[in-house]
């Protein structure tokens, strides 16, 4: 499974029986029509995947990338949980934050078990981050559903990630690995999602801005095929 859609309906599977089953559905709808609307860029980045992991240095180096971004996640996560969220969602975004702080560190350690080929500098990306948290206003739940339409883009790179693995016969415990960090992906879109489906039934509006922002991501992901391919 390398598409977009086909990766993304086996979540909603796996979510059955909950509210996300209730009809009418204005997240199914919405996510049925963001899919529709945005390039899928899955089955451009799986090849690319695969071959990084014939090269062990490259798909080191890019572990090392996650490494750096997850730790992002996780800081951006707790400032805003500690700071804005009320009691019962505050719980849920601090486990989310030592979940994206636990994947950092394997990330880190999938990096290390290969040399990296290339050291990237990603302090621009942190200071970025840091000025996004200097100015947060409090949105928590626009927070959630970017936060939620991000992992959706996880959920479906962490896939690709494991066929990469698998296809190339990588070590049992790098499979072990990629898959415990899915898992909690997927868990992450699935504790963001009754807020975002309030979210979508308050306000048309709020469709329309959800449309958008996966469209976003969409474009962030080919940007990402375009670095990774440059290399290989
Ligand atoms: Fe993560
Ligand atoms: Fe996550």
């Amino acid at each position: 499974m390398n598409n977009v859609n086909g990766i993304l309906m086996e979540w909603q599977r796996s979510v059955v029986g909950s509210t996300f089953s209730q009809s009418p559905n204005t997240y199914r709808s919405t996510l049925q029509k963001a899919i529709g609307d945005a390039e899928d860029w899955a089955p451009l980045m799986a090849p690319v995947v695969r071959r990084y992991f014939e090269r062990p240095g490259l798909i080191a180096s890019e572990f090392f990338r996650h490494s750096v971004t997850e730790g992002i996640g996780a800081k951006t996560i707790l400032h805003v949980a500690d700071n804005f969220a009320g009691p019962g969602l505050q719980s849920q975004m601090r486990r989310h934050a030592q979940d994206e702080l636990r994947h950092s560190k394997l990330f880190m350690a999938l990096s290390r078990y290969h040399e990296r080929e290339y050291t990237e500098n990603l302090e621009p990306a942190v200071a970025e981050n840091d000025q996004f948290i200097e100015h947060f206003s409090g949105e928590v739940e626009w927070f959630l559903c970017d936060t939620h339409i991000a992992e959706l883009r996880n959920v479906v790179m962490l896939t690709l990630y494991m066929e990469g693995a698998k296809a190339t016969n990588a070590s049992s415990w790098v499979i072990k690995t990629l898959s415990k960090v899915l898992s909690d992906e997927r868990r992450h879109v699935t504790y963001t999602l009754p807020y975002v489906m309030n979210l979508l039934d308050a306000d048309s509006a709020n469709v329309a801005e959800f449309i958008s922002t996966f469209k976003h991501y969409a474009i962030l992901s080919r940007g990402d095929v375009e670095r990774l391919a440059a290399l290989v």
